[in-house]
Formats: C-alpha cells, structure tokens, sequence
C-alpha cells in the first residue's frame, strides 16, 4: 500500500464509511481471487522468421513462423497493423468502423532489404524478416522503428504482450489522454487505466480519470500519431534520445508498451499536425459541438446547500454585471446523494429555478454519477433491476461498490439495451429544468480502503454481445456512459446539441462531448498542471476541456485564483469550481483587486465570443484543438516543443498564462513570425525567447500579423479586429455563425487582409473589392508599425 493510500486507510478505517470501504475492499479481493482466470505457467513467443507475404488491398499479410502481420493503408491514410490475427473490428474508438483500403496501394518485396514494404501516399511501412517494422516518411526518413513484438501466451487467459519501438533522437511525445505532468511528456512510465486519484492531484500523480494509448510524437524528421488500440490495463515506458552531437551515435528515444491482454493492434499515421488530427478525428470521430452557451463562464461548487444560495450567487453574478452562462449543481442537490433524485427540501421546484436564472441567459448543469444506491424503493434501482442493467459478478450475483450514496450498483454501459435504459433516464433530469449534463465518478470509482477503488477485474460485462471481464471494459466505461448519455439526450431532446462532459473516457469520447480536470489540487502546480491537461487531451483528440477555477482542493489565494481564472478564460471550459471545504469561487469573494482582474477577464472572454464560437466549429469540422501547443506551425522548432507554458488558442491568438507565485513579466517562447501584444500593440518577431510584461491583472496574449479575429462590438454586434500583416504579406481569418443551438448549417465568411498602395484591405473571400458593409462588419486595425 503506497504511504498515501496507507494514511488514508487508517483515517477512515474506524468510521462506518471506512468500514464499508474495508467491506468493498475484501469483496473485490475475494471475487477477483477466486473468479479471475488463474494464470498458469506463461510461455514466451516472438513472431519468428517470416515465411511469406501474400498481397492484400491496401497492404498484405506477412506470415511469420509463430505469429501473422496485417498491415492495411486506409483511405484517409490512417495505417493499420494487427498482429496474430487482430482486426480493427470490434472497437470502441472507431466511429465508423474501418475505413476501406486505399486499392492504390499493397504489399512487395522491399527493393532495399530482405523484407516487404507497402508505400503510401504519407507512410512507407517496411517489415523485416523477423518482424521489425518501420514507419518512414515518402522521403525516407525514420518515423518509428518497432522491434518484434513479444507475447506470454497463458492458457485459458489472454495473452499479454510487449512492443518496444524507437523514435529519432529529437523526437518528444505529447498525449496519452490527460496527464498531469506534461503536456511533453517526459521520461517515465505512464499507466494505462483510468483512476479516480485521491482527494486530489498535482503534476507527478498518474494516472488520472483518462488515459488513451495515443501518443503523438514530433520530431525533425516528420510527426505521427501512433494509437493501439486495447482497451486493457498496460503501461508505456518513455525514454527519450540524445544526440551524440555530430558523433553520428544517436541514441534513440524509445517507448515500452505494455499491455496485459487483448489484441495487439495499432494505427500509424504521419503528416503535420493539423493533418493528424484531422486523420484521427475522421478515424475516432469529430468532436461533437457544443451549443454555444457552453462557451460561456460556468460556476460550480460543491456544496451549494441549497436553492437560496444558488440564487444568491447567480444574483451575485448579475448584480455586478459579469456574465454567467451556467451554474452546476453537484451532489448536494440530489436526494442522500442519489442519482436521478432531487433534495425537495433544500431544492424545491427545480424547474421554477431553471426558468428563472433562464431569465438572465444561466443554464442549470446537472452532475450525473453512475452509481445508483442499492435501495430498493429508489426508481433508477428498481427500473434497473427489473431491466436487469448492473454488472455481475462471475457467479451471476450484481457487484455492489461504495460511492457517494452508500453501497451502489453499476449499470453494464457496454451493453447496448443497458445503454438505452439509462438513455431513458435524462427525461427526468429535463424535466426539472437542466439543460446540461456533468458525467463524473465513471472511471468507475468505487471507494475502497485499500487496492484498486474501482469494480472487481473479475465482474463480467456484455462488451457489446462478446462478453469479457472488467480488466477489458474498465477503460471504456466513462466512454460508453458518455455515449448513453449523449443518445438519450439526441433522443429526447432532438432540437438541441447535447452538452455532456465527462471526467473519465477513452478514444473517441470527443464524439459525445467534453471533459474536465477532475479534482485538480489547489496550488500552482496545479494551475501549471490544468494546462498540461486540456493541451495533452486536446492532442487526443478531446478539444473541450478546462479545469476547476481555483484549484477543487483548498481556498486559493487572491493571486493564485486570479491567475487561474485568466488562464481558464481562454480555454474552452472555463468554470469555476470547488469542494466541499474549499471555499467559495465567486469572483468577489477575493477582495476588490481580484474582482477587477476577473472582470476583465470574463468581458474578454464575451468579446471573443464570436472568435472561440468559431474555432468550435473549426474543431467540429477538423479536429484541431482550440488549444494547440506553441509548436502547431512550427513542429521543427525544437525549443518550442519544451515550451509548455503558453499555447496557441486557434491561429490568430498566442495566450501567455502568468503560472509563477509573485510573476509579474513572463519569457515566452515565441514561434516564427510576428506577433503583436494584444494590449500595448509591440510588435515582437519569432522566434526566439521575449520577456513580457504580466501585471495581476491581464496576462499577455499576442496575435498573430496578418489575423482577422471576430470579436463582439461595443454595440454588441460583430466586428474585426485585424492585426496588421506584414509588409508584402496575406492574412486571413474565418467567422463562422448559427442559431447558437440545433442543427441547422452555419454562414462561413472568410477574410484576407492585404496591402494595397500602404494601406491594410479587408475583403471578404469570394467578393474581392465588396465592402465589409451590408451586412459587413466594422474593421479595427491594430499592430504598431516596427521601426
Ligand atoms: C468528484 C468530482 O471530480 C468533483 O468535481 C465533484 O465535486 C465531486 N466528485 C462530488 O460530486
């Protein structure tokens, strides 16, 4: 037991909750000892000498003595290998299944080698006789070098396995699902099975509510994105290279993955960033769109108590004139803690409420936790039961966990009918009024006094008809929760986007909607560790995130919540949000000065509206993170790629956050180009390192030469901020609009911003020489001229 887990088993153990939690505990210990397949003796095997190949569309098979390669070049360019057999069908990230072969392509003898190779339009693959395979650019530079995998075939078990690959010796990774300490990440091992941590985290407590075996790797030689595609409990061991500078004797950075059973399989694809996400999101699927209200500031808080006190804030809010699109309602307003209740007492007529903060444009957010009270009596149990939803142990007994309200059930969401149950259940959460919905405890979390805080590995689950244990559905429970989640709402409610967020998931939950930090620990580690968080996940594939304002843990300090704040304000979630004991997280509840730096944040945030509402649409349509790491444009630049403490929001805008006690200016790594500060109009030019000014009360934020960025007006009606480009140069910038809601197909407007006879034009894209007028927007021209 680490130290940690230790002090808090002799904490709870003399309380009735410690001693459910030491129940749950032994009863996990008990069903797993006796349920899960004992592993008898392992036998090691490698694929062996290579004894054939046979031509396939897309790629080929190569037949080794004790194992098969498939290797299949997709259309789109996404590659994929399966080893022993493995087919990219079944799997929870593909939306669609797997894309056709790309017919222009196959398998041949490798010219240059003894092997076999199958050239794409992006990848060359080439497979050696005993199984090695690489990944290299049309050029013929190194991407991956993946050694023979290695297996311990175990009988009556799966088997597990290892791949060791190597990468250039520049090369740096970024992903693995949200990782507190990144967004780089450095050498180390990283665990692949999604935990609730305790209490809190900070930068160096891994792993967290999402982990994905999905690394993004940027070297000199090229980018790629590499995704295995198994959904089980498995560890990724970084090292990274170093250059024998000019010696010629690199060492390559290498990765382990470790994976304790199902298939071996993986997709390969190369291309620059913007590519990458574009490949894997048409792979895993486009993240969903949020309405726009979702864009808005959020407040939440853990404990609220009562109805009174969320009027007393939302008023808060509106008496002093900041804007509040949502308020989130936790645990406390449902009834003992029971999903799909409401505390009458302290939250009467819900709906009355809804309907009245509607009035000032604030939504109602619900929390949603999977656990439902083994309480008979309770509707969402007795429902369940009847529909037979919950998880089963081996022996066909419903496996009974510890969260919130006491001892509680699980429903199956891996199972189709079960998820259509549960779909069912957001009627009522409507019904009162909410207009959003907040997944959380779906790692799943089940509290225990010692070892694993989640279900038994042995407790059974449909895995979609083919059955498997939960060593194989742990992962993909939040994502199946979120997929429940997301169709009942597209069901019940067809006329609006559903707004789901959810603290655990998988490859691919971006389809159903964002996520969160999860209880980020109070203190600037922290702060530095949210970022970390929404840049790794949004790398994955997961653009909308943000962390909780303030940090969940403990009361922030007035520099630290203002710092936090400015950082969450450009980010696509941004609330506000703490626990139980943790003080409040209104923006006046920080003394004058704070008040004033929120303030300017959050009119920022309103004037970027049409900005942010933008790249969500961009991010639907593309994939590409709002937030996207300094090295997007620039991923040879090789200081950028350790530069994690500012990112780039879209194209036009660079956010500089102030992540340091007591900062006041700030270096920056800026990218090539220029760059102007938004607030004093300085231009500076990439790349290279500039020291900016960060008084408490903005942070710096740069815009891009050449940027078109809409923005609200002061008559609230849209205009240009256009940032000068430079001398000889174009710049451009896209506005996108809808109703805010529903379906229908949005306007798309582009713009290019140009010299002509010394003077900046503003045009829009396909109306060369018509005026921004009718119904044109007003053009602001910013960006002082460099001497
Ligand atoms: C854990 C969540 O991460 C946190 O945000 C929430 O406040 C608590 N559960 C209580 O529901």
């Amino acid at each position: 037991m680490e130290t940690r887990e230790l002090g808090r088993f002799l904490r709870v153990v003399g309380t009735s909750g410690g001693r459910r939690e030491l129940r749950a505990a032994w009863r996990r210990r008990r069903a797993d000892a006796r349920d899960l397949p004992r592993r008898g003796s392992e036998r090691a095997r490698v694929p062996g000498p290579a004894q054939g190949a046979e031509p396939l569309p897309g790629g080929g098979v190569v037949r080794f003595a004790r194992s098969a390669l498939w290797i299949r070049v997709t259309m789109g360019g996404a590659v994929f290998c399966g080893w022993d057999g493995a087919e990219p069908e079944p799997s929870y990230a593909l939306a669609n299944g797997c894309p056709d072969p790309d017919a222009r392509t196959t398998l041949e003898p490798d010219p240059g080698g003894d092997g076999w190779r199958v050239v794409s339009e992006r990848i060359t693959v080439v497979v050696s006789h005993h199984g090695a395979v690489e990944f290299r650019t049309p050029g013929g530079a190194l991407l991956r070098r993946e050694l023979p995998p290695r297996w311990w075939d175990c009988p009556g078990d799966e088997s597990r396995w290892v791949q060791r690959s190597q990468t250039p010796a520049d090369a740096r990774v970024f992903g693995l699902g949200g990782r507190a300490a990144g967004p780089r990440l450095a050498e180390g091992s990283y665990r692949l099975w999604n935990t609730d941590p305790l209490g809190s985290f900070e930068p160096g407590d891994d792993p967290l509510s999402i982990t994905m075996p999905v690394q993004l790797v940027v070297a000199d030689a090229g980018c790629h994105m590499v995704f295995h595609d198994n959904t089980w409990d498995g560890r990724v061991c970084l090292r990274e290279g170093e250059e024998g500078a000019g010696s010629g004797h690199d060492r390559p950075g290498s990765c382990e993955l470790r994976v304790e059973g199902g298939p071996l399989r993986y997709w390969v694809m190369a291309g620059v960033p913007g590519r990458l996400l574009r490949t894997w999101t048409s792979l895993t699927g486009r993240p969903a769109l949020p309405p726009r209200w979702a864009l808005g500031h959020h407040h939440a808080r853990w404990g609220f108590g009562d109805a009174r006190e969320v009027r007393r804030v939302a008023d808060g809010y509106r008496e002093r004139g900041l804007p509040l699109s949502a308020v989130h309602l936790d645990i406390d307003h449902l009834d003992r803690h029971r999903v799909f209740t409401v505390d009458e007492e302290h939250f009467p007529d819900l709906p009355g409420l809804a309907e009245e903060l509607s009035r000032s444009g604030t939504r109602l957010v619900s929390i949603v936790d999977p656990g439902i009270a083994a309480q008979p009596g309770l509707a969402a149990y007795d429902s369940g039961t009847a529909a037979d939803v919950f998880v089963r142990d081996a022996r066909g007994r419903v496996v009974r966990g510890v969260v919130w309200p006491g001892e509680a059930v699980f429903p199956d969401f891996t199972d189709p009918q079960v998820r259509k149950w549960w779909a069912g259940l957001y009627a009522e959460r409507l019904g009162r009024g909410f207009a959003g919905f907040w997944h959380d405890m779906n790692e799943p979390a089940s509290f225990a006094a010692f070892g694993d805080r989640s279900l038994p590995r042995s407790a059974r689950h449909v895995l979609e008809g083919r059955g498997g244990d939960h060593r194989e559905a742990h992962n993909v429970y939040g994502l199946a929760m979120a997929r429940a989640g997301y169709e009942g709402l597209r069901e019940l409610r067809s006329e609006a986007r559903p707004f789901l967020f959810s603290r655990s998931g998988w490859a691919g939950m971006q389809r159903y909607g964002g996520t969160w930090s999860g209880d980020v620990a109070t203190s600037w580690a922290g702060l530095r560790a949210s970022l970390s968080l929404v840049l790794g996940l949004g790398l994955c594939g997961v653009p909308y995130s943000g962390p909780d304002v303030g940090g969940f843990s403990a009361v922030p300090s007035a520099e630290l919540y203002v710092r936090w704040f400015q950082l969450a304000a450009y980010l696509p979630f941004f609330r506000t949000h703490s626990a139980m004991g943790a003080g409040r997280r209104e923006p006046w509840e920080f003394g004058a000065q704070a008040l004033q730096c929120a303030r300017a944040a959050l009119v920022e945030r309103v004037r970027l509206m049409p900005y942010l509402y933008t790249l969500a649409h961009l991010t639907h349509r593309t994939g590409a993170p709002y937030v996207r790491p300094l090295w997007w444009h620039h991923p040879q630049d090789r200081a950028l790629r350790d530069a994690g403490d500012a990112f780039l929001l879209g194209d036009a805008l660079l956010v500089a956050p102030v992540l340091e006690q007591g900062a006041q200016v700030r270096s920056l790594q800026l990218p090539g180009g220029r760059w102007y500060d938004t607030a004093t109009g300085t231009a500076y030019e990439g790349p290279g390192q500039v020291l900016l000014d960060a008084p408490l009360h903005r942070i710096p934020v740069l815009a891009r030469a050449g940027a078109v960025v809409p923005v609200v007006g002061e008559d609230g009606r849209t205009e240009l901020d256009v940032w000068r480009p430079a001398a000889g140069r174009q710049g451009r910038g896209v506005l996108i609009t809808d109703d805010g809601d529903g379906w229908d197909e949005p306007r798309t407007e582009r713009f290019t911003a140009r010299w002509q006879d010394g003077e900046v034009v503003v045009e829009r894209e396909g109306g060369v020489g018509e005026p921004l007028g009718e119904p044109g927007h007003r053009v602001r021209l910013h960006g002082e001229v460099p001497g």
